[in-house]
């Protein structure tokens, strides 16, 4: 069975990805756009946006007279945000469906502010993915980012990428939160508040600095299984059928139970930096 693309997985995630959103990618979101001192007026760049929790929110920040563009590959999740935008009557938002890495420069229109929820690690070649998208921003404009805390989620995806293991026989796909035998995961690269900082300020960014957002979320069997279908973790079960997916899913739960896992820890760093002025 052929590894699922990116946009594949996260498409396959639209039904449940927004069980998270009041717990995990709204907060972060709201957060990520306080921390990127998004203001009125501003023109915001929102990348890897998913359904919306980060975009949502700076549309909402911004008003009538700022503009946010929000652009994910995965076609699914985009037009759920594009949904929620039009529920909460938000009209100063755009959506695309696109791959950043690729997104052109728009000389004419440069961005006040860029923002990424739990994004950038997914990017092939994450630095320079994140070197391009600076020069999108004007000269000054901010950059925020959010990844996982350092330990965040591992005993919990740790539970179930041993079920994952033992149902198929086969070891866990690569993502930021599977185990490895290989090359580190890039997201281990900026995983504390030192190395997001750092790691933005060798992409060029200026002014870095990082802080976290505690979020450590009730251990209940809905959310558990909600974070796994509403996130990546999900692409782990492609090619599965149901019975497997059901022996999965119990078993994840009962281990999570056995190991005495009494919360989710969702901890989420934020980093943020400036496109130099000159
Ligand atoms: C964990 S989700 C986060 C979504 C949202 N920012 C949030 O916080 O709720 C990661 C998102 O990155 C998107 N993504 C990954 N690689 C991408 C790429 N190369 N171009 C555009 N979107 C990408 C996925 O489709 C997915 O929606």
């Amino acid at each position: 069975m052929a590894r699922p693309s990116i946009a594949e997985t996260f498409n396959s995630t639209s039904s449940d990805f927004d069980l998270v959103t009041p717990f995990v990618w709204g907060p972060a979101g709201e957060t990520l756009v306080a921390r990127a001192q998004i203001a009125l007026g501003d023109r915001v760049l929102d990348v890897c946006s998913g359904t919306g929790a980060s975009a949502l929110a700076a549309a909402r920040v911004v008003g009538p007279d700022g503009h946010v563009t929000a652009v994910d590959i995965a076609a699914e999740l985009i037009d759920r945000a594009r949904t929620s935008a039009y529920a909460a009557g938000l009209r100063n938002i755009d959506f695309q469906v696109d791959d950043v890495t690729t997104l052109p420069g728009r000389g004419d229109s440069e961005y006040d502010a860029l923002t990424c929820g739990f994004g950038v690690f997914f990017l092939p070649d994450m630095d320079d993915a994140v070197r391009r998208l600076l020069t999108l921003l004007r000269p000054g404009g901010r950059i925020a980012v959010a990844v996982w805390h350092d330990d965040a989620l591992y005993d919990f995806t740790g539970a179930y990428f041993t079920e994952i293991a033992r149902v198929t026989k086969t070891p866990p796909p690569p993502g930021p939160r599977a185990p490895s035998d290989g090359p580190p995961h890039p997201i281990t690269r900026i995983d504390t508040e030192e190395k997001i900082t750092a790691w933005l300020e060798s992409i060029g960014a200026v002014e870095a600095s990082a802080s976290i957002l505690e979020l450590r979320i009730p251990r209940t069997d809905e959310f558990s299984w909600s974070m796994v279908l509403g996130s990546g973790l999900r692409g782990a079960l492609t090619g599965m059928d149901a019975d497997a997916i059901a022996d999965v899913r119990a078993g994840f739960l009962q281990r999570l139970s056995d190991e005495g896992i009494t919360e989710a820890d969702c901890d989420t760093l934020i980093g943020v930096g400036q496109r130099p002025e000159n």
